[in-house]
């Protein structure tokens, strides 16, 4: 299948400089005439139209931008992309691909199921055509599994068991795909979410692996997502 138009969505400044090469040369910065707080980046990728925008950390960042990226930009696809920390066979600078997506810090009360969001399904997947993308295989580096989302930094063992003990199958955890996926589902666009590992929470010391993660993560990042939107748009 041939997207379009394809939305990439990044919590924070240091993932948006990263990506925003992909755009070509010509990418113009537009503020969202729903929402003015955000504002997205419009270019071309070969000659597919692309648009990149910051949503901030955090569930409801996330939700309000993909919204009103929605309604400016349209998208057919919408592509999750930035860092995670890895609670699975991921190490560092490793890339996870959302095979599904949930919540891990949901519960609506009693009668509900934990970690369902109102309305949704415990589990978000994206289209199977998108998994077996070339660009995709798991590979030395690369991984399909699932990645939890919830709204706090995961940096205690305390806090990497409980979440395991909901989604043992889990890989990575972030703060913004399960979101970002609920948004999506809501309207009726694909979402994917590919991730790399910034840090790897319950280790050590995950905070100086996250801050010292940016200077080598340029390289992987923008790598994976442009092998992606080269299967996506030749
Ligand atoms: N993003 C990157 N690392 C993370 C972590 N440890 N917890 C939540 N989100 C993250």
């Amino acid at each position: 299948m041939k997207y379009n138009r394809i939305a990439i969505i990044v919590a924070m400044d240091k993932e948006l400089n990263l990506i925003l090469p992909l755009l070509g040369r010509n990418a113009i910065n537009e503020k969202c005439p729903c929402d003015p707080n955000v504002n997205l980046w419009v270019g071309k990728h070969d000659n597919t139209d692309i648009a990149l925008m910051k949503c901030g950390i955090g569930k409801v960042n996330a939700a309000l931008a993909t919204q009103a990226m929605i309604q400016t930009f349209r998208p057919d696809l919408v592509i999750s992309t930035g860092v995670a920390g890895g609670v699975g066979a991921a190490g560092i600078l490793d890339v996870v691909v959302a095979s599904r997506l949930c919540f891990h810090d949901i519960w609506c009360g009693p009668g509900t199921e934990p970690c369902v969001a109102d309305g949704c399904p415990l589990f978000f997947t994206p289209p199977e055509h998108l998994l077996a993308l070339p660009s995709l295989q798991p590979s030395g580096f690369l991984r399909q599994g699932l990645i939890c989302s919830g709204d706090f930094f995961v940096s205690k063992p305390e806090e990497v068991a409980l979440i395991k003990s909901k989604f043992p199958e889990a890989q990575a955890v972030e703060m913004e795909s399960g979101a970002i996926a609920q948004t999506c589902y809501r309207n009726g666009v694909d979402m994917m979410a590919i991730r790399v590992m910034s840090d790897t929470p319950g280790a050590d010391d995950n905070i100086s692996q996250y801050n010292d993660f940016w200077t080598a993560a340029p390289e992987r990042t923008f790598g994976v997502v442009k092998s992606l939107l080269d299967d996506l748009t030749r």
